[in-house]
């Protein structure tokens, strides 16, 4: 007798796909991500003593995909915090990096540290003579190895095609890489309320586990199944949590998904909103009036709004439906509402029966440029 086994399948425990398990599994993942790396108040990165970005000038960060969006949480914080940085695509590094010295950083932001764009752009920048990190959840990935330095996300392995777990541990570990190398710059000055922003840090793993365990993702899920195509909007931070909600969203259930700064979609994506496009909008507590203003644009063209922010939020009145995010501080709110988002996802892909775990045309780990 043989039975039939997939030793891939064996390590789902009671969840019908990683994706879900991997969703899960975030209070636990974050909980090791932050681990031993802020103690009284303070930002401790083991491999980053104090004074190891002296010199350092300005920040490019590289990825693709979801670590695209994530590098870009780290871009805002260091702008937030006065150092000169910007974010690029590493499909596109090679042509937009501008000057680079031996006073420029590099941070390869990369889950499996193979993927060959990104790996591309590291060899583009040490080539240069910039000085070169990985931020990465894989011991001795060709990245950690061909960097000068390797900073750990210390997610755990990820299998689901979709970035999940590791999307939300590479927002934290760049949270506090950007404040540890803005504390080392000269005329850098850390965020203004960086006390309170890792204060609240330790309360993200409980309060992702709040969202995982009481969202409604599913029921709106099933809602607006039918719709032609779904549509993502923030500002700052919630910009970068709209376009990974949309990748998300787009790479697994193959339903139309776009983001958009929310300010943007009155220059062109408007014409393309109706009843039948939902319009999630991710308030993080930073440029939230005008979210909202955006908001109501599309609303009053007949769409359907979909807050995403805290229950007692002013904007989650005038939506139609809400997918609710504990309190906290902005920084981390977006990584909430991202995990709300997530949940979207999954929650759709399931009911179009869609292979979840292994979408059609992508790969976990892309190593062809
Ligand atoms: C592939 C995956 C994406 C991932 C991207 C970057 O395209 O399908 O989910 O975000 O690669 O992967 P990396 O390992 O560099 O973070």
């Amino acid at each position: 007798d043989t039975v039939d086994w997939d030793p891939e399948d064996a390590g789902k425990g009671e969840y019908d796909h990683y994706m879900r398990k991997e969703i899960h599994s975030q209070p636990t993942s974050l909980a090791n991500t932050i681990e031993g790396r802020v103690t009284d108040g303070e930002i401790e990165l083991a491999e980053f003593p104090a004074g190891t970005f002296a010199d350092v000038d300005d920040v490019q960060f590289v990825a693709c995909g979801t670590s695209y969006h994530a590098a870009m949480y780290g871009e805002w914080l260091l702008r937030e915090a006065d150092v000169r940085t910007a974010v690029h695509r590493a499909s596109e590094y090679e042509s937009s990096a501008g000057p680079i010295d031996e006073r420029t950083l590099v941070v390869a932001v990369t889950q499996s540290g193979e993927t060959a764009d990104t790996l591309a752009a590291v060899r583009s920048a040490n080539a240069r003579g910039a000085r070169t990190v990985a931020v990465t959840n894989v011991v001795g990935s060709t990245a950690a190895r061909e960097t000068d330095d390797a900073l750990y996300i210390r997610a755990g392995p990820e299998i689901g095609v979709a970035a999940t777990k590791t999307f939300s541990s590479q927002s934290v570990t760049l949270a506090l890489l950007t404040q540890r190398i803005a504390a080392d710059i000269p005329d850098a000055q850390p965020i203004d309320d960086l006390d309170a922003m890792l204060e609240t840090l330790s309360d993200l793993p409980e309060q992702v586990e709040t969202v995982v365990e009481t969202s409604r993702a599913a029921d709106l899920a099933e809602r607006y199944l039918e719709s032609r195509a779904f549509f993502f909007i923030g500002r700052g931070l919630g910009h970068a949590v709209a376009l990974e909600g949309a990748l998300k969203f787009k790479e697994i259930t193959y339903e139309h998904a776009e983001g958009f700064t929310a300010g943007e979609l009155k220059h062109g994506p408007l014409a393309l909103v109706t009843e039948a496009t939902p319009v999630f909008s991710v308030f993080t507590g930073g440029g939230d009036e005008a979210v909202q203003t955006n908001a109501t644009e599309a609303q009053s063209r007949g769409a359907p709004i979909v807050t995403v922010a805290p229950e007692d939020h002013p904007a989650v009145e005038s939506g139609d439906a809400h997918l609710s995010i504990p309190d906290t501080h902005p920084v981390w709110a977006g990584l909430l509402a991202n995990v709300q988002l997530q949940l979207l996802s999954y929650h759709a892909a399931n009911e179009l029966g869609r292979p979840i775990d292994k979408p059609r045309n992508l790969a976990k780990s892309v190593t062809v440029e």
